[in-house]
């Protein structure tokens, strides 16, 4: 069996920053063992420590582990190419937001921003337990919404893929390729000194 490449093999930062930012990374190859629940909820409790507006904590996240009941309901709703690989993820996560202010139900400008610092939390810790974490967009909402029951002030955000790594190799070719860890722009060219001037 092949394993993963070492993210700290390939990618080097420009700049002083901690590992767990470099090990992260989003694999799809996952050897269809489970998850133990413990490990699932230390996922879900680095969630919750994510900062938000006014601690507004607008994230929610529905799961199900394979082999559950609503597994089939949760991989349904992933495109194909995604499904390639998920078969083999011990759970399959669907993030929601809260659109309005718990407290007073205005519009909250800010939801998908906090659930996607939830969502790097959760990213982080997986690669801090060598799992297999992977965020996907490719899923149909709509779906999503009316299967699983989504009220109408919740915003379908993502789904998130959760496993043990597993043996790249039995990934479909075109996905073998693909395995490894990515690199990023330098810095200077997200960052500007003042005004937009990109
Ligand atoms: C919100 C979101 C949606 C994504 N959707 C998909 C997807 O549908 N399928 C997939 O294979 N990867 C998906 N990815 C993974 C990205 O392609 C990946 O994060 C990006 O290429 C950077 O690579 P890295 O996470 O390995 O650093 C998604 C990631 C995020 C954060």
């Amino acid at each position: 069996m092949t394993s993963h490449p070492d993210p700290l093999q390939v990618r080097k930062a420009d700049h002083p920053i901690e590992e767990l930012f470099l090990r992260r990374w989003s694999p799809r190859a996952m050897s269809g063992e489970s998850l133990p629940e413990a490990q699932l909820l230390s996922l879900f409790e680095a969630a919750r420590w994510a900062p938000s507006t006014y601690n507004e904590q607008e994230w929610r996240f529905l799961y199900a582990h394979r082999d559950s009941k609503h597994w089939a309901t949760f991989f349904n709703l992933l495109l194909e190419a995604n499904q390639t690989w998920c078969r083999n993820a011990a759970v399959l996560v669907l993030v929601v937001s809260h659109k309005v202010f718990a407290r007073n139900g205005k519009p909250n400008p800010v939801h998908t921003f906090d659930a996607g610092a939830a969502f790097e939390n959760l990213c982080l810790q997986g690669a801090a337990m060598d799992l297999v974490v992977h965020g996907m967009a490719g899923f149909n909402r709509g779906n999503a919404r009316r299967e699983l029951k989504v009220p109408d002030d919740y915003e379908v955000e993502a789904m998130i893929a959760i496993g043990q790594a597993g043996d790249p190799e039995q990934l479909p070719e075109e996905l073998q390729a693909r395995e490894a860890p990515s690199g990023r722009k330098p810095v200077g060219e997200i960052i500007c000194d003042g005004p937009f001037s990109f």
